[in-house]
């Protein structure tokens, strides 16, 4: 294993699929161990664009421009950040031994699509998960529910986020549910999954990460995070999450047994639901996780950090050193180029940090940075990171 220097014949390059939050985190922990490193998205001055070497804006679902900028930057290792990328042509660089692809093509084939992992979990590996079926129709939607029972889940097949997800409670609702799926997906939705509603004490991520010791494969977990979701998707989160050593381990067998399916290296954030001892397989993705922002504040190494190591090949530790929390400050509008007040006044609440991911334009409810602090118990952790959240104002610029 050997690292050259970035911008010579004998860097290692790293391009990232996605210039997101999570992937500018992951940009800055490759750029501290000197990978050479290429930012990709669809849209300019992306986050993870603002700290890589070089940045591309394409169109990630052309499977020709994304062929094209991989072949001009010959890239050694590829890093999907989200799911809405060409998956085929990942699978013919593979093939063709031309770059590595974290965690594997096939990975990111099956984990962009809600039916590929859903299968491969409960009908190959025979994982516990909510009882679920696919529709194509608002009519086979309320064929789905009945037989599995109100109330459901109904989701694109092809989404994240919560986009195009409705809870349904009534069997009237299904046309509202597959119309509404229809136009939050992430491609013209011909499917959804309904599945059946798991009454869950709490839900966990378990960020599990497949690392290279000695030139074995190692799998390692990072202590479980709780976390609160609000229409599907995360407000805030801590770790550690209390829950007892039966279903602990039970969540580590399912999370071992999904990412070895899987294979490939790297951290992956597994997501669980539990209720007293019995724990259910929710979803997978092969990369950070969203609620794992808060490891920026309660491990030695952040998820970022780890995964950067773990596709690098190196030996990670998953070690963690505080009670953490963290809580999503969202922009409060749509505008361009939008400006943040508070941000003393919240970094005088004791302990706290904060990320302001850079974004060059505002949604109501997208997700412009996050609050994080310590506490001695989660809810300390919680109460001041939400605090901190509360106390940064996104104002027009
Ligand atoms: N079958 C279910 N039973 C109970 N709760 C569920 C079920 N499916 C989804 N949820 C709730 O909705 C949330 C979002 O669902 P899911 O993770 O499948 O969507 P997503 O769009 O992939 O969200 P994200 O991208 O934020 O992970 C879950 O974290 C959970 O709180
Ligand atoms: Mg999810």
């Amino acid at each position: 294993m050997r690292i050259g220097t970035p911008l010579s014949d004998t860097a290692v390059r790293v391009m990232l699929l996605g210039a997101g939050e999570l992937g500018k985190e992951v940009a800055i922990e490759l750029q501290r161990l000197g990978a050479e490193v290429v930012a990709v998205d669809r849209y300019p001055n992306a986050p993870a664009m603002q700290v890589a070497h070089r940045s591309h804006v394409i169109p990630m679902t052309d499977p020709q421009v994304l062929n094209g900028v991989i072949m001009a930057e010959a890239p050694h290792i590829i890093v999907p950040e989200i799911e809405a990328i060409a998956t085929d042509v990942l699978a013919a660089i593979e093939a063709a031994g031309m770059a590595t692809i974290i965690p594997t093509a096939r990975a990111t084939q099956l984990t962009m699509n809600r039916e590929g992992i859903r299968r491969l979990v409960a009908e190959e590996l025979g994982l516990l998960t909510s009882p679920y079926a696919f529709a194509g129709s608002a009519m086979e939607i309320a064929d789905a529910a009945h037989r599995i029972g109100l109330p459901v889940f109904v989701k694109p097949v092809m989404s994240s986020s919560g986009k195009g997800q409705s809870y349904v409670e009534a069997l009237e609702d299904c046309a509202n549910a597959w119309a509404y799926a229809q136009s939050g997906g992430r491609v013209e939705t011909t499917r959804v999954i309904v599945e059946g509603r798991i009454d869950f004490d709490f839900e966990i991520t378990l960020l599990t990460v497949r690392s290279l010791r000695d030139g074995q494969v190692v799998t390692d977990f990072c202590d479980p995070i709780g976390h609160r979701q609000v229409k599907g998707d995360y407000v805030e989160s801590w770790q550690p999450q209390p829950m007892s050593s039966a279903a602990l381990t039970a969540a580590q067998d399912i999370a071992r047994e999904v990412t070895d399916a899987l294979g490939g290296l790297g951290l992956f954030g597994v997501e669980l639901f539990v209720k007293d001892d019995q724990v259910w397989f929710s979803e997978v993705s092969p990369r950070p996780h969203d609620t794992g922002l808060v490891t920026l504040a309660s491990q030695r190494f952040s998820e970022f950090a780890i995964h950067a190591r773990a596709i690098l090949g190196l030996p990670v530790d998953v070690s963690r050193t505080d009670i953490a929390a963290s809580a999503v400050i969202y922009g409060g509008m749509d505008a361009q180029g939008i400006a943040f007040e508070g941000v003393d006044h919240a970094l005088s609440v004791p302990t706290a940090d904060i990320r302001l991911f850079g974004k060059p334009e505002s949604f109501e409810h997208r997700r412009m940075g996050v609050a994080l602090a310590r506490g001695d118990t989660t809810d300390q952790a919680r109460d001041r990171a939400r605090e901190a959240a509360s106390r940064v104002k996104p104002v027009r610029g």
